[in-house]
C-alpha cells in the first residue's frame, strides 16, 4: 500500500487533475494512480510528499549529474540572480554565455568553434538540422532536402526533430504526413556491450553492417543535407548499444559524400556514457553537435548547437545577401542557466567527477551481471553509467504482453521500495546521477533484484 499523503496534498492533486496536462502520460492513467508529489531533492534522493526517499534511478530524465540541488550550483543561481536574470541575445550578450563556450571549448573537439545556443534537447536539434539544410543551400547544394537517421533513433519531439526519430512507434507513427523527408539506416546493437555475450558471427555481421552503410550512402549520399544520430546509444529506443566502428565508417561516408554529420549527444554528454562525449569512443568528430540535458548539471533548460568554421562561413555574407540563421528563442541563452551549466563544467574540473563515474560504472556492471542470472532478464548490457536489460516473463521467456503495463507497475512498486526507475516498454534501465554512491547503486540493483523475485 502506498503511503498517506500529507493533508495539504489532497487538494493540491485535485486542482493537478483538472488543470495540468502532464507530459508522455496518458492521463486517463492518472484518475486512479496520481502523479507522484515530489518535494525535495537530496544528493542521488528525491524525496517525496508522504515522506518516503526514493533514489533518482534515471537521473530525472536524464539530466542530474552531480545530484539534486547541489549546493554550488545552487549558490551559482542565486549570485548570477542578484546580477541578472535574462536579457534578450540577439544584438547583446553576457558574462555567462562568454564563460560557457570558454569553459566548453577545451573540451570539445577543436573542429567545433561556434556555438548556437537555445533552450531544450529537441530544439537543439532543430537547429542542427535547419543549419545543415541552410548551409548546403547556402552553398549551391539545394537539392538536398532529406537527412539521413539510424532506425530508432529519438531526437525530441517538435516536428523536425520527430521526422528524424523511429517512426515506425505508436509516439511518431501519426504524424507522418507532417514530417521532414528523412531515410533510415539500421544499425545492429553491439553484444560486447553485453554482460553475458554471444560474439558468434559477430564480425560477418559488422561487416555485412559496414556494407548495407556503405550501399545507403551509394543510393541516398547526394540527397542528403545531413546524417543525424546518437553516438553509440540509441536511449530511448530501448538503450540500444550500438558500434563504435560503423560510427566511425558513418563519419567516412558523410565526408566522402559531402553530408554534414549531426551527433547528438543531448543524452550521452557530460560522462553518461564513461567518456566526457560518447563520440570520442569512435575517434571521430561531427560537423554539428547538440547538447542539452547533463549541460546545467540537470538544473535548468539549456541546449547548444555546436558548428564548425565551415558551416559558419556559409552564413557570413553582407546583409543584404539575406544569408544569416534566423532563429531564436525568448529565452535563448539565459543567464541564469549559463551560470548553473559554467558551475557544473567547474565541478568536473575541481573534483574527479569522471573518477567517481568510473567507480560508480564499475560497481553497477558487477550488481548488474549478478542480476543478469536473474530469469525475468535478457541481454543485460552496460555503457559508462547506463546500464540496460530486457524484461521477459520468466514462464515464457517472452516480453510481457504491452497491455499488462510490467514496466509501469515495476515503476510503481519500486518506488514503494524507494526507488525511481522508468522502463521504456519492455525496456529496464538504471542510470543514476554521476554522483551517487556505488554502495547506494548496489542497493537499487538489488532492490530490482527482490522486485522481479
Ligand atoms: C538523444 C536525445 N535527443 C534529444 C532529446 C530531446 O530533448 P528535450 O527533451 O530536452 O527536448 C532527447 C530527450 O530525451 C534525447 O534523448
Amino acid at each position: 500500500m502506498p503511503s498517506p499523503l500529507p493533508e495539504p496534498w489532497s487538494d493540491r492533486l485535485d486542482i493537478d487533475r483538472a488543470h495540468i496536462w502532464h507530459p508522455f502520460t496518458q492521463m486517463k492513467d492518472h484518475e486512479a494512480d496520481p502523479p507522484i508529489p515530489v518535494v525535495g531533492g537530496d544528493g542521488c534522493d528525491l524525496l517525496l510528499a508522504n515522506g518516503n526517499r526514493v533514489l533518482d534511478g534515471i537521473s530525472s530524465w536524464w539530466t542530474c549529474l552531480h545530484g539534486h540541488s547541489h549546493p554550488k550550483l545552487m549558490a551559482a543561481l542565486e549570485r548570477q540572480g542578484a546580477k541578472l536574470d535574462h536579457v534578450i541575445f540577439a544584438g547583446f550578450t553576457h558574462e555567462p554565455a562568454v564563460e560557457l563556450v570558454t569553459r566548453l571549448r577545451p573540451k570539445l573537439p577543436a573542429n567545433l568553434t561556434r556555438c548556437f545556443f537555445s533552450d531544450n534537447g529537441s530544439t537543439a536539434v532543430e537547429v542542427a538540422l535547419k543549419m545543415a539544410f541552410q548551409a548546403q543551400l547556402q552553398k549551391g547544394q539545394g537539392q538536398r532536402t532529406r537527412f539521413g537517421a539510424l532506425h530508432m533513433g529519438y531526437h525530441g519531439d517538435t516536428l523536425g526533430a520527430v521526422g528524424v526519430g523511429e517512426l515506425d512507434n505508436f509516439m511518431t507513427d501519426l504524424f507522418r504526413p507532417l514530417l521532414l523527408r528523412c531515410e533510415r539506416l539500421v544499425v545492429p546493437e553491439d553484444p560486447r556491450r553485453e554482460l553475458n555475450p554471444n560474439l558468434g558471427g559477430w564480425e560477418e555481421t559488422l561487416a555485412t553492417a559496414r556494407q548495407r552503410l556503405r550501399s545507403f550512402f551509394e543510393t541516398q549520399g547526394n540527397e542528403l543535407a545531413a546524417f543525424i544520430a546518437e553516438p553509440l546509444l540509441q536511449a530511448a529506443g530501448g538503450m540500444r548499444m550500438w558500434p563504435p566502428e560503423l560510427l566511425a565508417e558513418l563519419r567516412a561516408q558523410c565526408d566522402l559524400f559531402g553530408v554534414y554529420l549531426i551527433l547528438d549527444e543531448v543524452m550521452t554528454g557530460f560522462g553518461r556514457t564513461g567518456s566526457f562525449f560518447a563520440h570520442s569512443q569512435a575517434g571521430i568528430k561531427p560537423d554539428l553537435l547538440c547538447l542539452s540535458k547533463g549541460l546545467t548539471g540537470g538544473t535548468l533548460p539549456l541546449s547548444l548547437t555546436w558548428a564548425t568554421e565551415e558551416i559558419y562561413h556559409c552564413f557570413w555574407a553582407d546583409y543584404a545577401e539575406g544569408k544569416a540563421f534566423l532563429h531564436g528563442h525568448s529565452y535563448t541563452a539565459n543567464p541564469l542557466a549559463c551560470a548553473v551549466a559554467c558551475a557544473s563544467l567547474a565541478l568536473f574540473e575541481e573534483q574527479p567527477v569522471m573518477e567517481q563515474a568510473a567507480r560508480l560504472g564499475a560497481t553497477m556492471k558487477s550488481a548488474w551481471s549478478r542480476l543478469a542470472e536473474h530469469p525475468a532478464i535478457r541481454r543485460p548490457r552496460i555503457i559508462g553509467t547506463v546500464a540496460a536489460a530486457q524484461l521477459v516473463d520468466p514462464a515464457t521467456g517472452a516480453p510481457h504482453p504491452a497491455e499488462s503495463r510490467f514496466g509501469w507497475r515495476l515503476h510503481r512498486r519500486a518506488l514503494e521500495e524507494g526507488l525511481l526507475i522508468r522502463p521504456i516498454g519492455d525496456c529496464l534501465y538504471f542510470m543514476p546521477p554521476l554522483s551517487t554512491p556505488p554502495a547506494r547503486a548496489k542497493e537499487a540493483v538489488d532492490t530490482i533484484t527482490y522486485l522481479l523475485k
